[in-house]
């Protein structure tokens, strides 16, 4: 990528994220959204990326209120072990714990893997939510741009391995999901095949675009082969909005100045913001 094509590309990202604040101030001004009511779904077990902070978070407290056994896949030991108690507290509900998945590691993925099969629980909702954004070039364990690395290949990876359990879990009528996080950064976003990992000219808007842009590609890939194999499994993609989260640590200083500055007003706050009922395609959540 050219310099050129970085600044374009930064460009193109913040032109998708004012058009996402703008429609979710219309739509506010327009009266908002009604909070969904689930039922109570204590027979369910979850597995949340990234629930240690922000929608992730916000998710599995909601999941944990529902009566889910929720596990929390992060790479943060001793700030989940606070997560997890403070979960336990607000909702009440004794099934949540944490199991430890470094998304930026292949190995890692196939150990959290390795210990929740051990558990011999089902698996009925997986959400794949953890992310790293506009960070400086750096690389995974494995050697792949962290944005590629982490935000897509990691749940590619943990996705695939974990699919067996869906299927046992789900049946018609009452289907396991995947449920992946995306952005809309992703209709900006391109692909570049050529240069997966930003050797050749780093843009950190560019490879965070691509990386939910893969994310996307992916789940609409997945939803196709599994509604076709008659499986009881759903591939689902969401998209949260423009959330006040710490997401935004290292984006450019003008953006993080607007987010402390306008982010109580302009940005979604966290609450509930995962409709279960998902399907596969992009759900905004306002
Ligand atoms: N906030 C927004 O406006 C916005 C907009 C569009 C899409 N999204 C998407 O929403 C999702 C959640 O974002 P957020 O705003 O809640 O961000 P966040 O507050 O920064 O939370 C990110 C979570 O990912 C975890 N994480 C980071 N690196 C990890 C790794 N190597 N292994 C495992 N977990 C890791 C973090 O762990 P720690 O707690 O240890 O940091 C944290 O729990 C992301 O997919 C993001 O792309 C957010």
């Amino acid at each position: 990528m050219s310099p050129l094509s970085a600044a374009r590309a930064a460009l193109r990202v913040y032109a998708a994220g004012a058009a996402v604040v703008l429609a979710q101030l219309l739509r506010r001004c327009l009266g908002g959204f009604a909070e969904p009511v689930f039922p109570p779904q204590p027979d369910r077990v979850a597995i949340v990326t990234g629930g240690t902070d922000g929608i992730g978070y916000a998710t599995a407290r909601q999941l944990a209120r529902l009566g889910m056994h929720v596990i929390i896949a992060g790479n943060n030991d001793s700030k989940a072990q606070d997560v997890v108690r403070r979960l336990k507290e607000e909702t009440s509900n004794d099934k949540v714990e944490f199991l430890y998945c470094d998304l930026a590691s292949l190995t890692s993925i196939r150990q959290f893997v390795q210990k929740f099969k051990k558990k011999k629980i089902p698996l009925h909702v997986l959400v794949n939510n953890a992310a790293v954004m506009m960070v400086p070039q750096r690389k995974t364990r494995d050697g792949f741009e962290e944005h590629f690395g982490l935000n897509y290949l990691g749940h590619f990876v943990l996705t695939n391995l974990l699919l067996d359990s869906l299927k046992a879990a789900g049946r018609p009528g009452r289907t396991a999901r995947v449920v992946t996080v995306s952005s809309a950064t992703h209709y900006v976003g391109e692909l570049r095949l050529r240069d997966l990992h930003g050797s050749r000219c780093y843009s950190p808007h560019g490879a965070y675009a691509q990386s939910k842009l893969a994310l996307v590609l992916f789940t609409y890939h997945l939803q196709r082969l599994l509604a076709a194999q008659g499986s009881p499994v759903t591939a689902n993609v969401a998209d949260p909005g423009v959330v006040d989260t710490d997401l935004y640590r290292h984006v450019f200083w003008g953006t993080r100045l607007i987010q402390k500055m306008l982010g109580w007003w302009a940005f979604k706050k966290l609450k509930m913001l995962l409709s279960l009922e998902g399907r596969s395609r992009l759900t905004p959540w306002t």
